[in-house]
C-alpha cells in the first residue's frame, strides 16, 4: 500500500540512566507525543501544526523539521512533508521531548518513502535535532525512541548502536517537578575531566547495568544505578533530589537518578506495585516542598516509535 499519511506515536525516554552519561537510554511506554506526517507535492518540510507547548514552528528552528531535512538531504524523493505536532511531553522536562519529536519525525518519513533508511541512519537524521536542541547532537534519547528498549550507544564515531534486553518486570517511575531545565544549560556546568577513580567506579557501573538486563538480575541492576560523575554536579539544578532519590529508595526502588538533563527523576522498580510504592514516596517529598509535579508509571517501551491506529 502506498501511504501518504501516518499517525504515530513518539515515545519519551529516560537517558544517561544514572552511570551512562550520553551512552545508554531507555524508550517509555505511557508518556509520549503524537505527530501526523504527510506527504506534499511541494518540497522541504512544513510545520502545519504544533499543539501543546510553545516552541517554534519554522522548519529550520523545529527539531523534528531539521531532523527531516537531514532525512531529505539524503533522499531521493523530491517532493515533502507536513508534519503536526501534538506535544504531550514538556520541553525542558528531561525525559526527551525534542528526542521525541526529532526521532517521530524522521520515523514516519522512512515509512511514507517504503523505508529505504536502516534505523541507524534515522538515527544519524534524528541526531540532527538534537544538535539544534542542546548544541550536541548527542544519540542517548533518540536511539531508545527509534529502536525501542534500552540502547547503548557504544560509539559515536563511527556510530554503533547495541541494542540491549529488556527484563520483562522492569518498571519505570518517573517524577517531575514543575521547573525547566535546558540540557544546554544543565551540560554547560559540567566538567570535563574525570579522575581515573571515577571512571573506574562508572565503567564498572556501565558493564553491570548492561549485565543485569540481559541476566535478568533486577537486585545487579539496582546496584548500577550509581553516578559519581554527572548527577553530584547537576542534582543541584534539582531541589528536593536527595530527598528524593533517599525516600524512593527506602519505598523499595530498584535504583534512583537523574532523567536525562533533569529535572526529572527516574526510578525502576520490579513490577508495577512496587512503581506506584514509589511514585507516592516521591509524590510526598514535593508535596511537602510545595512544589508542583507530574509523575509517569510506566513499563518499558520495547517498540519505539510506533504507528496509530486512530
Ligand atoms: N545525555 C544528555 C545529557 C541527555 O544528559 O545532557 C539530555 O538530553
Amino acid at each position: 500500500m502506498d501511504l501518504s499519511e501516518i499517525s504515530v506515536f513518539c515515545p519519551a525516554t529516560i537517558a544517561n540512566i544514572s552511570c551512562g552519561f550520553d551512552v545508554l537510554g531507555v524508550a517509555l511506554d505511557t508518556i509520549g507525543d503524537k505527530m501526523v506526517v504527510r506527504k506534499t507535492k511541494g518540497q522541504g518540510i512544513r510545520i502545519t501544526k504544533l499543539e501543546g507547548q510553545d516552541l517554534p514552528m519554522e522548519t529550520q528552528l523545529n527539531v523534528a523539521g531539521v531532523a527531516g531535512l537531514a532525512l531529505l538531504a539524503k533522499s531521493s524523493y523530491t517532493g515533502g512533508f507536513e508534519i503536526e505536532m501534538f506535544k504531550k511531553i514538556k520541553a525542558g522536562s528531561g525525559i526527551g521531548s525534542s528526542a521525541a519529536s526529532s526521532a517521530g519525525a524522521v520515523w514516519a518519513m522512512n515509512e511514507l518513502l517504503g523505508r529505504p533508511f536502516t534505523k541507524l541512519q534515522l538515527v544519524t537524521f534524528a541526531m540532527e535535532g538534537e544538535r539544534l536542541a542542546s548544541g550536541v547532537a548527542h544519540a542517548d534519547n533518540v536511539a531508545p525512541a527509534l529502536y525501542g528498549g534500552f540502547t547503548l550507544v557504544r560509539s559515536y564515531e563511527p556510530l554503533d548502536i547495541v541494542e540491549v534486553h529488556c527484563p520483562p518486570e522492569l518498571y519505570a517511575t518517573v517524577i517531575h517537578p514543575q521547573i525547566e531545565v535546558k540540557t544546554s544549560d544543565s551540560r554547560k556546568i559540567l566538567k570535563t575531566n574525570i579522575t581515573l577513580k571515577d571512571g573506574i567506579k562508572q565503567w564498572g557501573n556501565v558493564g553491570g547495568l548492561i549485565a543485569g538486563l540481559f541476566l535478568e538480575d533486577y537486585p545487579l541492576i539496582g546496584r548500577c544505578l550509581e553516578d559519581h560523575i554527572v548527577e553530584p554536579i547537576r542534582s543541584m539544578l534539582i531541589p528536593g533530589f536527595d530527598r528524593v532519590k533517599s525516600e524512593a529508595l527506602k519505598a523499595g526502588a530498584l535504583g534512583c537518578g537523574i532523567s536525562g538533563s533533569g529535572p526529572s527523576i527516574f526510578a525502576f522498580s520490579k513490577g508495577g506495585v512496587a512503581a506506584g510504592k514509589v511514585a507516592l514516596a516521591m509524590k510526598e517529598v514535593y508535596g511537602n516542598i510545595g512544589i508542583d509535579y507530574d509523575v509517569h508509571i510506566s513499563k518499558v517501551n520495547v517498540d519505539g516509535v510506533r504507528p496509530l491506529s486512530e
